[in-house]
């Protein structure tokens, strides 16, 4: 009896004084470890005594037991909430987490991905140009000779002949280079490396030696497209075409097509669509039309098969050039064409 007092005393004394989870799990262990534990003996010596004293000897043993494993308990309680660690290691699971600024496309990037897709389903393959072409390419096989008047169509940004001169590569003599002004050299190079029957579209950037307004950029984006066999008309590519729209766009497009010029068709048309910004209305980016001029197409020049050396009298087939970021525009309802190219961050974080 004295012995058990004694001990709860001696216990009650030494759990005051302790001051860490570390020290109360040494005390636990002092008094209840498994085999040496002060109150363990005790309670292991009870079977020893007679009936009579183990009985009462045993209730107060468990009795003491259990106050010591509360005192322990409350303790640890303590120390939890205290505990330094423990606090500053707390997080509210549920708070909402802070956004990732993740990088994405371009825009135009963007439009390029879906307009080749919706084309790739129509069995076309896609082909790309270098940017800075030849002289040749970009236009006298596009039956734009030299002197010709037509090529005031496109204000060339032409390369300084000296610099390229001066690089070994199979340049041929006084070959003039120049910053492509349209896709349309896609279509040659492609046509001098296949044989028909072909459809390709070629997306691309293109550059003119002119001033920018809201519709207008000295830098833009184009999308070839060129489609040869030996029965191809303008049926076919108005079916194209309207395919794409709706694709695109997610809805019936009014369109039209306007006799127009270029050298490398006949004949040669415009496409307009109501422009989507004003509904048709009029506004800054239709030049207050209500349409608004998306491509250029027409069904391709015989000439322009002889410098390919394909036999015009064998094939036939239509070409067009979109402007991408005119497509975009519309689709986005992008009122200025220079936000594609300002980098301002208010902008392209909206795609
Ligand atoms: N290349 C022409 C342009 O830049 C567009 C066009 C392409 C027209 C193909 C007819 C056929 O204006």
């Amino acid at each position: 009896m004295n012995n058990l007092s004694l001990l709860k005393q001696e216990f009650l004394d030494k759990i005051a004084n302790v001051s860490n989870l570390k020290e109360l799990e040494n005390l636990e262990l002092e008094y209840f470890g498994r085999r040496k534990g002060k109150l363990t003996e005790i309670l292991r010596g009870l079977k020893d005594l007679s009936e009579e004293e183990r009985r009462e000897q045993g209730k107060l043993a468990n009795q003491i037991k259990q106050e010591l494993k509360e005192a322990i308990k409350e303790k640890k309680g303590k120390f939890q909430v205290s505990n330094f660690k423990f606090q500053n290691e707390w997080i509210d699971v549920s708070a909402p987490g802070e956004k990732i600024i993740k990088g994405h496309f371009h825009p135009l990037s963007k439009i390029i991905d879906e307009i080749s897709a919706i084309f790739e389903g129509m069995g076309f393959e896609i082909s790309e140009g270098p940017e800075v072409e030849t002289e040749w390419n970009n236009f006298d096989a596009l039956n734009i000779p030299e002197e010709h008047p037509a090529r005031e169509m496109w204000d060339t940004f032409w390369l300084r002949q000296n610099e390229i001169k001066n690089q070994k590569s199979k340049i041929k003599n006084n070959e003039k280079f120049l910053l492509r002004t349209h896709t349309s050299p896609v279509q040659i190079r492609y046509m001098q490396a296949h044989n028909p029957p072909l459809r390709i579209i070629a997306p691309g950037r293109i550059f003119r030696y002119e001033a920018t307004d809201v519709s207008h950029s000295h830098t833009f984006y184009q999308l070839e497209g060129l489609m040869i066999d030996k029965d191809i008309s303008i049926a076919n590519f108005k079916a194209v075409i309207t395919t794409f729209f709706q694709s695109l766009f997610k809805k019936d497009i009014k369109l039209r097509l306007r006799p127009s010029f270029y050298p490398f068709v006949e004949p040669g048309f415009d496409v307009d669509i109501i422009c989507s910004v004003c509904e048709g209305k009029g506004c800054g980016v239709c030049g207050e039309d209500g349409w608004l001029e998306l491509a250029g197409a027409g069904m391709v020049h015989p000439n322009v098969f002889k410098a390919v050396g394909y036999n015009p009298k064998d094939w036939q087939g239509f070409a067009f050039g979109f402007g991408i970021d005119r497509l975009a525009m519309m689709k986005y309802k992008i009122p200025d064409i220079r936000f594609f190219y300002s980098g301002d961050l208010r902008f392209l974080k909206q795609f």
